[in-house]
């Protein structure tokens, strides 16, 4: 067992962790507070490279490994979870259905652009109907001739208004439930496609969160990915590479606040001495690491799994439903190190406090991690 990463592995993650550092953590907390997202992050992260990560190079990629993805997101999510979620679902979800059901022709005209940093792309499964119960939607696709007719609405749309291209999961056959579900790459600007409320969050702030509402919206049938009837399929697999995402940001954010905690025990005094000298602190420092560490170790062995062709829709889920648990307590935890400079906005703990929320939430809540995992466990068996 190897708990080494590669030289390229090494060489990447160095490499964000500066941009992060230097072009993104300066301006996170006024996005934050001004619900602001700033293109020109995306943009920036296009020329280095990291829009593509695991695509081949010939769809625009850099050809490394999901393993190196999810490095890529847990430092960014040191610094700025906004811009982490960004990336998860441009590529686990989005991504990652292009590459493994799009046609050439699609990989061409939509995966390269998205890896190459020159579209953003968003995914839209849930309804104000359906959240958790993914297969109750009720957006209709009808055929029409070689196009598909699309009716229906998409809430809790992550870089929705932002984002040029939207994989977008309607029924083909409402009669057979998910079964006549299918998949569309729809296009911003596409006549009938326009988009609805933008949510007021807790956290996660300079990501955009809108609605989709499609009135008689014209896809041609060339924008269907993979076969009528495999959107479902498609929906559930993409989430398994999600999921691991989702975990990667939460170990990110839940060692941004480490970091911040360790720094501020060190320098603050109370009763004479730096309070990271008082065993109160220094045992909550010492079990908030070994929390991190339990949850990166379960994200990075889903990712290596999804990198070796080895099943992983169970280790994600592991690895969600374990490291969004500890991003919230860590989180909780780095607050209290910090006492009521932390409750202040004069610290990003609090920050971390409220973005750690959602890897709770999204990408299926922890409730239906555990159905994911006791259905593989019994199948297992
Ligand atoms: N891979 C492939 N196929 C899968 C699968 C997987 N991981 N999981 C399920 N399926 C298939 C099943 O094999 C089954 O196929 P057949 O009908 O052909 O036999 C079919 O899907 C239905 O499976 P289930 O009976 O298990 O489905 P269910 O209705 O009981 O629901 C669920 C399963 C796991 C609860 C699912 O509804 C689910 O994942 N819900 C949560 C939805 C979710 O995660 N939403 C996130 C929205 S995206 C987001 O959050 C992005 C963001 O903003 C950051």
């Amino acid at each position: 067992m190897q708990f080494q990463l590669t030289e390229e592995q090494e060489m990447i993650r160095a490499m964000v962790r500066d941009f992060a550092k230097h072009e993104i953590e300066p301006t996170a907390a006024a996005r934050d507070e001004e619900e602001r997202f700033d293109r020109a992050i995306f943009d920036k992260m296009g020329e280095l490279g990291l829009t593509g990560i695991p695509w081949p190079e010939k769809y625009g990629g850099l050809g490394a490994d999901f393993l190196t993805y999810v490095l890529v997101v847990e430092e960014l999510s040191r610094v700025c979870a906004s811009t982490a979620v960004m990336l998860s679902v441009h590529t686990s979800l989005v991504g990652w259905s292009i590459y493994k059901f799009g046609t050439e022709e699609q990989k061409l005209a939509y995966l390269k652009p998205m890896a190459e940093g020159k579209i953003l792309s968003a995914y839209g499964l849930t309804e104000s109907g359906s959240g958790s119960d993914a297969g109750a939607m009720r957006t209709v696709a009808v055929r029409d001739g070689d196009d598909y007719v699309l009716s229906g609405s998409k809430i809790f749309i992550t870089s929705a208004g932002e984002a040029e291209l939207y994989l977008v999961f309607a029924l083909t056959d409402p009669a057979k439930k998910h079964k006549g579900c299918s998949a569309f790459l729809i296009e911003k600007g596409t006549p009938g496609f326009s988009f609805g409320k933008k949510e007021k969050k807790l956290g996660i702030r300079s990501s955009p969160t809108m609605e989709l509402i499609f009135d008689q919206c014209r896809i041609p049938k060339a924008n269907l990915l993979g076969q009528e009837g495999q959107g479902f399929s498609i929906a559930m697999m993409g989430l398994d590479g999600g999921r691991c995402g989702i975990a990667a940001q939460a170990v990110g954010i839940a060692q941004g606040a480490m970091d911040a905690s360790i720094a501020y025990a060190k320098a603050r005094k109370q009763f004479g001495k730096p309070i990271a000298q008082q065993q109160a602190i220094g045992f909550k420092l010492a079990d908030m690491a070994t929390r991190i560490e339990a949850a990166r170790l379960l994200t990075y062995q889903a990712a290596w799994r999804e990198s070796n062709g080895l099943p992983y829709g169970k280790e994600s889920a592991f690895a969600k439903l374990f490291a969004s648990d500890t991003a919230v307590q860590v989180t909780v935890e780095a607050v209290q190190v910090f006492g009521g400079y932390g409750y202040t906005k004069d610290f990003p703990v609090e920050r971390y406090m409220r973005d750690a929320k959602v890897t709770q939430i999204y990408e299926g809540t922890n409730e239906i991690q555990r159905i994911v995992i006791s259905k593989l466990l019994l199948a297992d068996g």
